[in-house]
């Protein structure tokens, strides 16, 4: 079994140069014969019920039955997420044996190979190994390539502000190599979820990255790196805002330093003149509250009150990446929501881009100023078959559904249907949740059209029956991802706590299931 050979194997690029950084995991495909090194950590998997893989018994055998009497001294079984870790037997060239628990047998897919190699990766990623050598020969190419995606999700980490670190708390896993059956069409399998990784990465930056580094132009300069894959992207400042007449949008961004933005992406990989599909992003790059200013304690948090402008611009970085043949239109709101002399007042009244007037009762809810103004733009402009915005809306949401669940809202019940299969297909979980007609009074205005927030109590619902007067009647769906953006302690292996990329996965998915060809 354990011969040395040549190694045979598939460099695919783990991260992408569009990122500006050339760190992170190498990843590559290789035979089954291929040796681990002195240094590597060499994973196999292990199934509830004590069924082993055909590598784990080759290996056990080898060890003269010291796996599995190590599986048997303790209360490993095999269920996914559960790992033990051995030490090397005398005569294998590795510095240890990790058995990774991968769940039931016959549910061994491709999400499940997402997951176990997460673990695998977490068991191992500050041990000291520098490789880790994931044996993954029993299976076809595509649960191998899914078993490197789920490792490269698992290993992000936004550490490019940290300068004195303990070298011991840093990853020191820094090959992955994934034995597979045939490691050439392993890693032809790999390369659609290697981009669609880099766009997660993508995002995940973007939510991570701090408001002073990040706000409305230069969200915009990063975005231009999508030129690369095709998108075309146009930048509007606030003087071509001004004259569009978005005013709910400006009015949030009034109160700041930093200029107003508002990016357009366009993938044309469909037919020309197919009416596109389009996602609206919510981009409040920091938000204080504005004048109605949030109390101290986690404002910090709001760096990621952009988490759904970064969903999208990921979404259509995945999208071009692959060559999707779709028509696609991403809207990203951008703006800062700070209070000062220019802020926006509570009582001030606002005329949309629409025409209809919004009574202004709370600067806090600006979310909603921002992506009316974003909406009905996108509907005027594009004509798209659809509309879906994602936004950090609601603290609602999280009091709602809690942190594992997104809010989704729909005027259309066959769009809603679509996003809860792609949503199960991709790991971004959604929760469908009302749009009551009865609603609409809470967010009535004795001076204008609308006020911008009701009573505390549904303060979601509310939020998405505002969105719903600025759609026009189109096919509609609202993601309000304020539970789901960041994760404080994540619970789910191929998410690192921090910036989830939530989105990303989901829209890709979602093109790919329906809207695709
Ligand atoms: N960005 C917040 C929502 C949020 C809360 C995102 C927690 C992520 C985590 C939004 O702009 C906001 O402030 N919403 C207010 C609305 C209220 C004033 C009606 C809220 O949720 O308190
Ligand atoms: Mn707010
Ligand atoms: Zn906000």
């Amino acid at each position: 079994m354990f011969v040395v050979r040549r190694l045979r194997s598939v460099w695919v690029p783990a991260y992408a140069p569009l990122n500006g950084r050339s760190l992170g995991m190498k990843i590559e495909f290789v035979a089954a014969e291929v040796q681990p090194s002195e240094t590597t950590a060499l994973a196999v998997l292990a199934f509830e019920d004590g069924a082993l893989s055909a590598t784990a018994e080759a290996l056990n055998e080898r060890m003269s039955g010291a796996l599995k009497r190590a599986i048997a001294a303790g209360r490993f079984k095999g269920a996914m997420g559960q790992t033990l870790d051995i030490v090397a037997p005398a005569g294998l060239a590795a510095a240890r044996v990790v058995i990774v628990g991968a769940g039931k047998k016959d549910a061994f897919d491709d999400r499940a190979a997402e997951l176990a190699a997460a673990h695998a990766y977490g068991a191992v990623k500050t041990s000291g190994s520098d490789v880790l050598l994931l044996a993954l020969a029993d299976w076809g190419p595509e649960r191998a390539a899914h078993a490197a995606f789920g490792a490269r999700l698992a290993a992000y980490r936004f550490d490019k502000y940290r300068t004195t670190e303990k070298p011991e708390k840093k990853p020191s896993i820094g090959v992955l190599r994934i034995a597979a059956a045939d490691a050439k069409a392993a890693g032809k399998a790999f390369k659609p979820l290697s981009s669609l990784a880099d766009a997660v990465v993508f995002a995940r930056d973007l939510v991570s990255e701090p408001a002073n580094v990040l706000y409305p132009e230069e969200f915009a300069r990063r975005v231009q790196k999508l030129c690369e894959l095709g998108v075309e992207v146009e930048v509007l400042g606030e003087k071509q805002l001004k004259a569009l007449g978005m005013r709910l949008l400006l009015g949030v961004g009034q109160g700041s330093e930093r200029e107003s933005q508002l990016v357009v992406l366009q993938w044309k990989g469909g037919k020309a003149g197919d009416a596109p599909i389009a996602f609206v992003g919510k981009g409040v790059c920091f938000d204080t509250g504005g004048i109605s200013i949030k109390p101290a304690d986690g404002m910090e948090e709001m760096i990621t009150d952009m988490g759904g402008a970064a969903a999208v611009t990921g979404a259509l970085y995945a999208l071009a990446a692959r060559k999707a043949k779709v028509n696609a239109v991403g809207i990203l709101g951008l703006v800062e929501n700070m209070p000062d002399g220019a802020a926006q007042r509570p009582g001030d009244v606002v005329k949309s881009l629409s025409g209809q007037t919004v009574e202004v009762i709370n600067t806090d809810a600006e979310g909603r100023l921002v992506l009316a103004d974003a909406l009905w733009y996108c509907q005027d402009r594009f004509k798209p078959k659809l509309m879906i915005d994602l936004a950090t809306l609601t603290g609602a949401i999280i009091v709602s559904l809690g942190k594992d669940l997104a809010g989704l809202f729909s005027n259309n019940d066959a769009l809603a249907e679509n996003l809860l299969a792609a949503s199960k297909a991709s790991d971004d979980p959604l929760w469908r949740m009302p749009l009551p007609a009865q609603y609409e009074k809470n967010i009535e205005s004795q001076v204008a059209d609308m006020k911008n927030v009701g009573p505390r109590y549904g303060g979601s619902i509310t939020a998405a029956l505002f969105l719903q007067k600025f759609v026009n009647g189109l096919p509609w769906a609202h993601i309000d991802m304020a539970s789901t953006a960041w994760k404080p302690n994540s619970a789910v292996p191929t998410i690192p706590n921090g910036a989830t990329g939530f989105g990303v996965r989901l829209l890709d998915r979602l093109v790919a299931d329906f809207y695709e060809g």
